[in-house]
């Protein structure tokens, strides 16, 4: 697919639907798959991102706010949706007019909501986040919802602080914690699905799944444990790509970019490419990232700017032309590859493309309609 835009961002939904399919397989069919679709599928365009999932064996999805349940269903998104933040009064309005399910964990929480509801309550296991940190008092919220004749109890949930790192002490913790809440919960309320895997639980640790895993990066084809997506069997969905707007010489001496980072020791052909730090490309990457253009590695030189890099396509230009597609993410330079470089984690990477980037959703490379 030709690049038509200065700057794009290719989201392959059929990598999306087969992800979640693979996840579907490893947890097996008395597991359901969550898909997470919050901060817009992490970076990927929410809708399509949930129509994917879904069509890959999810039957649930999950969001952060109430806003995002909203614009699911205002594109006609249907099925289970659970909001899994902390919502304002106005907030839980929209969460309910969007028919989602909605998380509480303290008895004001419950009392506020005056009309019917399906509730999850949140025992907080050790993240530390939301949630109650004590399971007498997510016993008694539990009780509370199960007794409110307007409110359905359907699920008692945790998230783990650890999942990723394999060979930790506190994941079993956790998990320990929430086994000894649910336990019970569950003798008093059979029909509740118990959730607390994320990607990384939900592919380490099978006792970690109960009825539900909530999996976000993985859907997205990327590594929860931050090295290959493909030992998980995992295909990335979305590549970052921009063009070679311009090529010109460098000389020995001179110098792209703001601050004079880079000074061409040599003479040089540098590439001009337009997409910079507005659209996501974070300034970390300065000198500090490669592009790759007709199958070739080359180094992105010079001081990432809002709307533009600098690449060095060395002395003999390394037959790179005027137009041609430049993949920043992709073709083998992965969100891990960037995560790492920058310190950070492959979620930040893909969030972080801006909405300047527009999302062009194919189904292995035949364009379908971005909602
Ligand atoms: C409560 C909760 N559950 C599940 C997820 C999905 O996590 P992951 O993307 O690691 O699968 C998240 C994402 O951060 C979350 O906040």
């Amino acid at each position: 697919m030709a690049v038509t835009v200065r700057a794009v961002a290719r989201v392959n939904v059929a990598a999306i639907e087969a992800n979640a399919a693979a996840l579907c397989r490893v947890v097996g069919p008395d597991v359901a798959l969550c898909a997470v679709v919050k901060a817009d599928g992490y970076g990927h365009g929410s809708v399509a991102a949930a129509r994917a999932a879904q069509a890959g064996g999810a039957t649930w999805l999950a969001v952060a706010t109430a806003i995002e349940a909203a614009a699911l269903r205002a594109h006609t998104i249907s099925g289970r949706l659970l909001v899994m933040g902390a919502l304002t009064a106005d907030e839980l309005t929209i969460a309910l007019d969007a028919d989602a399910d909605i998380v509480v964990w303290r008895q004001e929480m419950v009392a506020a909501i005056d009309r019917p509801a399906r509730v999850h309550v949140k025992y907080d296991t050790g993240m530390g986040r939301l949630g109650t940190r004590e399971r007498d008092e997510a016993s008694r919220v539990a009780d509370a919802v199960a007794r409110a004749p307007q409110l359905e109890l359907v699920g008692a949930m945790t998230h783990f602080a650890t999942a990723d790192e394999r060979g930790d002490d506190f994941f079993a913790q956790q998990l320990a914690r929430f086994e000894q809440w649910v336990a019970p919960l569950r003798e008093r309320y059979p029909a509740i699905v118990v959730h607390a895997a994320n990607s990384a639980a939900a592919l380490r640790d099978p006792g970690a799944r109960f009825d539900l895993v909530r999996a976000g990066i993985a859907v997205y084809g990327m590594d929860p444990f931050h090295e290959r997506p493909d030992a998980h069997g995992l295909a990335p969905a979305l590549e970052l790509c921009s063009y070679v707007a311009e090529i010109k010489a460098c000389g020995a001496g001179e110098s792209a970019g703001y601050g004079r980072r880079f000074v061409a020791r040599k003479p040089t052909l540098l590439a001009t490419v337009p997409i910079g730090y507005g659209d996501g490309v974070r300034r970390g990457l300065t000198d500090n990232a490669d592009v790759v253009i007709g199958g070739r590695r080359f180094p992105l030189v010079g001081t990432v700017s809002m709307d533009n890099v600098t690449v060095d396509l060395g002395p003999d230009g390394g037959g790179v032309s005027r137009g041609d597609e430049v993949v920043l993410i992709g073709a083998g330079v992965s969100a891990e590859e960037w995560a790492r470089r920058l310190g950070t984690i492959n979620y930040e990477v893909t969030c972080a493309i801006s909405a300047r980037v527009p999302r062009v959703h194919h189904r292995d490379g035949v364009a379908v309609p971005s909602p």
